[in-house]
């Protein structure tokens, strides 16, 4: 079943209704080769996480990847463990058909299956109970994540390991200075996006107030070991040409979703940036990077 009613996360793409006053509405189907391409620009920094994971995970017969997306990760995860099966489950089936056809190219389709459904209550249908479950910039689209992550410890086997990438730091792709308009852009992008993010929250049905402390949220849902590590992208310039492309998809959803909290002099600037007959746009500045932090926190169910 198709889901629609989510949207798009903190420092992820934005696209949709411009002028989202009071409806954060996103189509996630449509945002399939975006996440897709982030997703894989991203893969040097899962691969650490997922090396972390592995410290500690030892032979899971049963991996969840809770709301995969396209699946890029949940390739990684079969790469991995290559003795596990992986189960992707998510609300958008055109993701899902991604995540198939990865896991077939990459020669795992006999161990790798899917399931569509609405979030948190999905989980219930998984047919056993997982050793690893990770989600990935998924919980923070459910109305009560205090719920979502209970539903998560459900599903999982005496001694499983449950881990959400959830927070981090803002992205960075330029400098402070970038030699015109005022200094200190993406910083105020970023106070832009956080009430973005509370919005978008807020319209989500059933939606509940939270603090955002990860690893209290685990120990309340009845993990234990709960741990916290955060994992860089670090793609100092000159970038490749797909860092690139991902910069300039990423500032220019930020321009046509939030461009009107900007002020105007920001608002030029950012216009100039996406501007591909600029000079000094992101098409063509050479002092263009991605510095990316995402964390992981994670618990274990007692056994
Ligand atoms: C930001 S994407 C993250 C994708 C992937 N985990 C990653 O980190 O690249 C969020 C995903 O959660 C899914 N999602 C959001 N709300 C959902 C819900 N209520 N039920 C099922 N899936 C949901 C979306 O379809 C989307 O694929």
């Amino acid at each position: 079943m198709a889901h629609h009613h989510h949207a798009p996360g903190h420092d992820e793409h934005r696209s949709g209704n411009a002028h989202g006053h009071d409806h954060e509405h996103l189509d996630w189907a449509e945002l399939a080769p975006l996440l897709e391409s982030q997703a894989e620009l991203f893969t040097p920094l899962y691969e650490h996480a997922l090396a972390w994971l592995a410290k500690e995970v030892t032979e899971p017969g049963l991996i969840v990847d809770a709301g995969s997306g396209p699946g890029v990760i949940s390739g990684l995860f079969a790469e991995t463990f290559p003795g596990a099966r992986i189960v992707a489950v998510d609300g958008s089936e055109p993701l899902l058909e991604r995540a198939r056809a990865r896991a077939g190219r990459l020669g795992a389709g006999d161990r790798f299956a899917t399931l569509t459904g609405d979030m948190p209550g999905v989980l219930a249908e998984l047919d056993y109970p997982a050793d690893l479950l990770w989600a990935s910039r998924s919980i923070h689209h459910l109305g009560d994540q205090g719920a979502a992550l209970a539903a998560c410890v459900e599903r999982l086997a005496p001694g499983g390991t449950l881990a959400v990438m959830e927070g981090g730091l803002p992205s960075r792709f330029l400098p402070r200075d970038i030699g015109f308009g005022r200094p200190g852009l993406q910083a105020r992008i970023g106070a832009v996006e956080e009430d973005w993010f509370s919005r978008m929250r807020e319209e989500l049905p059933g939606s509940v107030a939270q603090v955002e402390d990860w690893p209290a949220l685990l120990t309340a849902a009845g993990l234990h070991h709960t741990r916290s590590r955060t994992f860089l992208l670090d793609l100092p310039a000159p970038v490749p040409d797909r860092a690139r492309a991902y910069v300039v998809e990423s500032l220019t959803r930020t321009r046509d979703m939030l461009g009107e909290y900007l002020d105007p002099d920001d608002r030029a600037t950012l216009d100039r940036l996406v501007d591909p007959d600029d000079p000094a746009s992101v098409h063509h500045r050479p002092d263009l990077f991605v510095l990316a932090a995402h964390t992981v926190h994670s618990g274990v169910r007692p056994v």
